[in-house]
């Protein structure tokens, strides 16, 4: 077995070798890498590794960024894009960039809101590892489960999951051009959580890579880094190639509605008796609402409150659970659409219905702006009589969005330490700021950033305390960073790390010590690795 993968290693750094000949790469840091990967002469494709000099790298780069703000002249770009064909790429690309002291940022669907996967701001040489060719789709027909690549979009696992059964789906986000590499690794949270919880707490199995250069699967990998990888946030562990999740039962017909009201149409008091029912209701109606300015029929600014939400039954059943949960919405037959689940794919992508599904399939459809974003968690109802005071807040923002997100159900019954993703008893719902712009201006980078910053600031008093929590899958460097890889102690990491882990920091940081002591796998907010010695000292890092 090892032996095999040796072998394959070899043909392998021989194959990236060739392909950089052809590339006529003068960097000398990129010559030495490339020439590491060379040390097999046998040629075979050029076609995986793009240096700044091939004519196709930008566009390989830009088309699965989404937030412009990490797509500008002065973005770091890394050196070298390699995309892995085989396992054994990507083995060999750990081991030279390992050898030369390479960063490697790893990339799937490109949608981390800080840009980790594609750039750094260390001064050191770096390449991406972009999983787009690993995407494979396997489903295991009646067991119910699937091995899906780890360079596979949400979409595209949607759609092949549809095509097997109208009866079975997956719990995850409804952004369908995210990748199933870093979604799942953060938790990944969507319409079915309630019911089902998150895409994390649906693998059963895995296939990694890691600092190494070594295929483990959840057997050979063990339970704790097992753990790890499920929540712990993309990029600390290992490459992910392939997940094996269980899938899901999902009726023939689900519904849909989105219901707007804005304040002068009593969205402030829906809103409030949303929060202390839409975690407690029935876990087949999902409710997320999403609050933004808006313009009123006067034309004047006001604030939009829009239920957006999936029930997995008949939009019968739909009326009775709303009527008897949430009758002040007044919701109507005819505000609801019934259609496949596959199809609520779509509906939540742009409100819309009709479209086909193949678009599912389409990977480089991400509309693009300027962007930035942070996230908390609401442990009690915000009271009623401070919602004026947020509105408000809002309405200083250009395009501010707040995505709030129900917990409840299966959410609040998995144990906080099953995987490595910490908030679920006693969250009502999570709580998404988001603030675009759509120019390349100095102005509008403050104007954004600086609203964010006071937003979040005002919401302190709302929010869960001690830590104040955030989803690792909304990353935030302005929580904190690791200086650099030779200072990144566990000590200083704690302050972000516990608001992206809670109490499940500590084991996240054992495991790195274990399986990556040397922090190969290093970044802006990678875990540090704590390396036990001393027990008894409290903190228990060397
Ligand atoms: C428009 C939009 C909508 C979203 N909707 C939702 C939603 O509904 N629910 C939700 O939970 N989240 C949502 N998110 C957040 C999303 O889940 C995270 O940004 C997620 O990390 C993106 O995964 P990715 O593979 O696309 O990103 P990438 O940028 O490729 O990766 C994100 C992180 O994971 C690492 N990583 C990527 N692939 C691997 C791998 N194979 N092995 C190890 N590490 C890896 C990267 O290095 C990086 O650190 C949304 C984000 C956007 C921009
Ligand atoms: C080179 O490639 C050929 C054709 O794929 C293969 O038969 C041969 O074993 C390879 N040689 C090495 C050293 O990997
Ligand atoms: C690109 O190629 C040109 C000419 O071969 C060379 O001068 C330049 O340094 C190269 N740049 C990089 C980034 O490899
Ligand atoms: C949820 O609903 C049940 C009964 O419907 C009620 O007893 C309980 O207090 C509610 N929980 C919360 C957190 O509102
Ligand atoms: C809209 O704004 C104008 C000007 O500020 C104001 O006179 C008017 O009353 C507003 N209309 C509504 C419906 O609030
Ligand atoms: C969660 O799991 C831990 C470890 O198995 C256990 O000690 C704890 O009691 C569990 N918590 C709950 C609420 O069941």
């Amino acid at each position: 077995m090892e032996l095999n993968i040796m072998a394959k290693t070899l043909l392998h750094l021989f194959v990236l070798l060739t392909a950089l000949i052809s590339l006529a790469v003068s960097d000398p840091l990129s010559d030495n890498f490339l020439q590491c990967l060379s040390n097999n002469p046998n040629i075979t494709t050029t076609d995986f590794v793009f240096s700044q000099n091939d004519t196709e790298y930008s566009s390989i780069l830009e088309s699965t960024i989404p937030n412009l703000r990490f797509s500008t002249p002065t973005t770091p770009k890394p050196l070298a894009l390699i995309i892995p064909l085989t396992y054994s790429h990507i083995q060999s690309a750990i081991l030279c960039s390992k050898q030369l002291k390479f960063q490697i940022r790893i990339r799937s669907g490109g949608h981390d809101s800080e840009g980790l996967s594609y750039t750094s701001s260390y001064e050191s040489s770096f390449v991406v590892l972009d999983l787009r060719e690993l995407r494979s789709i396997t489903i295991e027909s009646g067991q119910n489960t699937a091995w899906v690549e780890t360079g596979a979009t949400l979409g595209e696992l949607y759609y092949w999951v549809s095509k097997e059964s109208q009866n079975l789906g997956f719990p995850a986000g409804i952004c369908p051009t995210v990748g199933v590499g870093g979604h799942i690794s953060g938790g990944g949270y969507g319409n079915m959580m309630r019911k089902y919880g998150l895409a994390a707490d649906n693998v059963i199995d895995a296939r990694i890579v890691d600092a190494n250069g070594r295929i483990l699967d959840r057997n050979s990998m063990g339970e704790d880094l097992f753990w790890a990888i499920r929540g712990g946030g993309g990029g600390n562990f290992g490459v992910v190639v392939a997940w094996k999740v269980n899938l899901v039962y999902v009726p023939e017909k689900v519904t849909v509605f989105s219901l707007s009201k804005t304040i002068e149409e009593g969205g402030s008091s829906l809103f409030n008796k949303w929060q202390y029912i839409s975690h407690n209701v029935s876990r087949d109606l999902f409710m997320r609402v999403i609050i933004k300015p808006a313009l009123d029929e006067s034309g004047n600014r006001t604030i939009e409150v829009k239920f957006s939400s999936m029930f997995l039954g008949n939009v019968d059943k739909l009326m009775e659970t709303v009527t008897d949960g949430f009758p002040e919405l007044g919701l109507q037959e005819k505000d609801c659409s019934e259609m496949r689940w596959i199809e609520t794919v779509l509906y939540f992508d742009d409100y819309t219905v009709g479209r086909s599904i193949d678009v599912l399939k389409e990977r480089n459809s991400v509309p693009k702006s300027y962007g930035i974003g942070k996230s908390d968690y609401v442990k009690e109802p915000i009271p009623e009589e401070k919602l004026e005071e947020i509105w408000k807040w809002c309405l200083e923002g250009d395009m501010p969005v707040l995505v709030l997100e129900p917990l409840g159900g299966k959410m609040h019954e998995i144990n906080d330490t099953r995987i490595a993703y910490p908030f679920r008893k006693g969250y009502l719902y999570n709580l998404h700021y988001v603030e675009k712009w759509e120019d390349y201006s100095t102005e509008s980078f403050e104007k954004g950033i600086n609203w964010m910053r006071k937003m979040y600031e005002n919401m302190t008093p709302y929010v869960a305390k001690n830590p104040r929590a955030t989803y690792v899958n909304y990353r935030d460097l302005e929580l904190g960073e690791n200086d650099n890889l030779d200072d990144t102690s566990y000590l200083n990491a704690m302050n972000w790390g516990s608001k992206y882990f809670g109490d499940n920091f500590r084991r996240l940081a054992m495991v790195k010590g274990v399986v990556d002591p040397d922090n190969f796998f290093f970044f802006e907010q990678s875990i540090p690795p704590l390396i036990m010695c001393e027990e008894k000292s409290g903190i228990g890092s060397c």
